[in-house]
């Protein structure tokens, strides 16, 4: 929408910044008010005009699908897209215009207490699922709001902390996923983060919401801040802020820069044109008067089903039918199903496990077994371990109380409550068989007590149709399909991040660089209790015939089978990583590049393509300022996880043929390395006596002398002066095609 052109200075600054928790200013009726609510897995809208970020105040009834930790494990961005449609026909019904989701921050370590609202910690696999999430929310005409922009990864002083990252590990780790989404969903909005990041404010840093956001990537859309994240509203919208969310009331200072010239008004204009602009956008949007409410439970159901993940199972899953079983735990009858803080929804219903299961299994007892409050009750405890003695199979539900994880602080630990660990090792004592059934948000540590069960089904927080979902899996009247999204470590020490998470005195080094997750377990070859990608169906899968053909320049077609060699119907996640096994440049292992979810009845089989471009295979140069694609050999990997490669094809790339500038300071190495460089060095040091052959590898003056910068061997005597090394600098230049220089 252009700015309607007589508006005032006053009246543009009060379009800049909301008139209540959950509402933009409406300035007479040329520009209407914007409804915005959080999700993202649920519309939690407030009807009082005091909202509050907390989920303090209570929201109107909505579906409460699976949060992303969820979501992201089914791997199937065709169920996000549906997840998302359905989202934002509820908020419709709910007058709400933008809803401010997904999170799509990487889980740099796994105590973040907002894990449960993210979905993992890799950046392709987090770009796609948002994307469709985003696209779903798109289609009705609904804005999504993508969150939180950017390096928020930890809540431990999340408002004032200072993410300090180097360049090349935010481009091809935490920012990617924003990329993706900005360019291929187009997002209506993007909401700043409260950090800092490389000591600038996420509200106050122009390269990351103009250079990049719209320069770089295109948006087109709205930024908006995260619900207090403006410190300074004039530097806010210099660094291409446009609205603060909630109101500060501070509109006179916007009012005063303009006055006084600090804030040129045409920087003003072009922010409360974007707000006018997102309103014309979402005045388009679909009406709804409600919405089925028993259809979009369902869909619930479909999406929790589709997103635990089945860790470990000797047979004793599905459960026979005509088995004596028990069903322990005080999460089976109060479950988890969502985290805490602003995502917080109130469900249209809830499933509970217990229910569920006890409607489809005769005779199933149950006994609660332990408190949540983490508080040790013998009794409790007692009265489970007798009624684990007279079943045959005996499932527990154990997981991490609401108290242990939320938005807002970290946890400091990843282990599941010491009581609960106590009765699974008793209830084990007891019962031949005894399947694990876990709820958390954040990944919980599993290698102290995996050996005591047969089988381990992830349920992380499944949304209000959970309890059925898992039971339908438990029963095997599904498959489970879900596949791990982060990588389940041995020991908290073993995750990346460990030594510099969560910082200390305002500042968190990443000092790991890219080597987050799987990339760093890989890389070391450091075992861990399941890898990313891992999870268990009731069937078996077998690949062949990987085929990978060059289609273009840097793009190739890859094609392999699936077939369902097991006599259940069942799906696949078929992953494909692009690995480099070379050690220069430094890079992590491999990395995640496609993905193809295939449902196959027994004995079919489908042939999966993935394609793979440029990208697939560049790195973020420092040097250059952008991407680039070094020459040589590299892997296309397929396979069922991280460290389930199941086939594997050599290739080779020429490179981009990017061919960096020499200066004096460049090394002796990097000149004979250099195509022109190289040629015009050996010249003048053909006229030099006495050198050794710089081509023999086994000298060790040679490596010695790789290392020396050019410009030092102005004293060696071997000719090459000051001037000598200026001409042969201008030489190497002129000789460079255009593009290089
Ligand atoms: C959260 C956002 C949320 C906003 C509004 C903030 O505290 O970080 O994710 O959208 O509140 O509730």
């Amino acid at each position: 929408m252009a700015l309607p052109p007589d508006l005032t200075t006053a009246e543009k600054a009060s379009l800049t910044s909301g008139s209540d928790t959950w509402h933009t200013t409406a300035v007479r009726d040329a520009v209407p008010a914007i409804t915005l609510s959080d999700g993202p897995h649920g519309i939690r809208r407030q009807r009082a005009d005091a909202g509050d970020a907390l989920g303090l105040t209570r929201s109107e009834p909505a579906t409460c699908f699976p949060p992303a930790v969820a979501l992201g494990s089914s791997w199937d961005p065709a169920l996000a897209r549906r997840v998302g449609a359905a989202l934002a026909k509820e908020a419709a019904a709910l007058g709400v215009d933008v809803v401010l989701g997904p999170g799509v921050n990487i889980k740099r370590s796994p105590l973040c207490g907002r894990n449960f609202e993210y979905f993992s910690e890799d950046p392709y696999l987090t770009g796609v699922m948002g994307a469709a999430l985003v696209t779903g929310v798109q289609s009705r005409g609904v804005g999504a709001c993508v969150k939180h922009f950017a390096v928020n990864n930890q809540e431990t002083d999340r408002m004032r902390i200072s993410a300090d990252v180097d360049e090349r590990t935010l481009r091809e780790i935490y920012l990617p996923a924003f990329e993706h989404i900005v360019r291929e969903a187009r997002p209506y909005a993007i909401m700043c983060s409260y950090n800092r990041v490389n000591g600038v404010y996420a509200s106050q840093h122009r390269w990351l919401l103009t250079t990049l956001l719209r320069d770089e990537w295109g948006f087109d859309g709205l930024v908006m801040s995260d619900w207090g994240a403006v410190n300074d509203r004039v530097a806010a919208l210099e660094a291409g802020l446009d609205l603060e969310m909630p109101p500060t009331g501070t509109d006179g200072l916007i009012e005063d820069a303009v006055r006084s010239g600090r804030l040129t008004e045409s920087v003003l204009d072009l922010a409360a044109g974007r707000v006018a602009g997102l309103a014309e956008r979402v005045a388009g949007r679909e009406r709804h008067d409600g919405w089925d409410v028993d259809e979009h439970h369902e869909l619930a159901r479909e999406a929790a089903r589709a997103s635990a993940v089945l860790l470990k199972n000797d047979g004793v899953l599905p459960l026979a039918p005509g088995l004596r079983v028990a069903v322990l735990g005080e999460l089976a009858r109060t479950p988890r199903y969502q985290g805490h803080g602003s995502s917080h929804v109130v469900p249209t219903r809830l499933d509970t496990a217990l229910d569920a299961l006890g409607r489809a299994v005769e005779g199933l007892t149950f006994a609660p077994g332990y408190r949540l409050d983490g508080e040790a009750d013998a009794d409790l405890a007692r009265e489970a371990v007798e009624c684990a003695a007279a079943a045959e199979v005996a499932v527990v539900f154990l997981g991490l109380p609401e108290a242990a994880e939320s938005e807002g602080f970290d946890r400091t630990s990843i282990d599941l409550p010491g009581v609960q660990v106590e009765l699974l090792r008793r209830v084990a004592e007891v019962c031949p068989r005894v399947v694990v059934v876990l709820s958390n948000g954040g990944v919980v540590s599993v290698a102290g007590w995996r050996h005591l069960a047969s089988a381990v089904l992830e349920g992380w927080l499944l949304g209000q149709a959970g309890g059925a979902a898992l039971a339908d899996l438990l029963l095997g009247t599904h498959s489970p399909s879900g596949r791990l999204t982060e990588t389940i470590p041995l020991r908290l020490a073993d995750v990346p991040s460990h030594l510099h998470f969560p910082g200390s005195d305002g500042h968190v080094v990443y000092g790991e660089g890219r080597y987050v997750g799987y990339r760093h377990h890989d890389t070391l070859g450091t075992e861990v209790a399941y890898p990313f990608g891992h999870g268990l169906t009731y069937t078996r899968f077998e690949y062949s015939d990987l085929d990978v053909r060059e289609t273009g320049p840097h793009t190739w077609d890859v094609a392999f089978t699936v077939a369902n060699t097991g006599d259940r119907h069942g799906q696949e996640v078929a992953q494909l990583y692009v690995a480099f096994e070379a050690e220069h440049p430094s890079r992590p292992r491999h990395g995640l590049r496609a993905f193809a979810k295939v449902g196959l009845a027994p004995g079919a089989s489908e042939r999966v393509r993935l394609a793979l471009g440029p990208r697939d295979l560049a790195r973020w140069s420092v040097t250059r300022g952008g991407w680039r694609i070094d020459p040589g050999p590299f892997t296309v990997e397929v396979g069922a996880s991280s460290r389930d490669i199941r086939l594997r094809a050599e290739l080779s790339t020429p490179g981009d043929g990017y061919v960096g500038e020499l200066s004096e300071m460049s090394t002796l190495g990097e000149w004979l390395a250099h195509p022109v460089g190289g040629r015009v060095l050996r010249e003048r040091l053909r006229q030099a006596p006495g050198l050794p052959d710089l081509d023999r590898t086994d000298s060790p003056l040679v490596g010695l002398a790789l290392g020396i910068p050019l410009i030092k061997f102005r004293t060696f005597g071997i000719g090459l002066t000051a001037d000598v090394v200026a001409d042969l600098v201008a030489a190497a230049r002129s000789a460079l095609p255009g593009d290089d220089r």
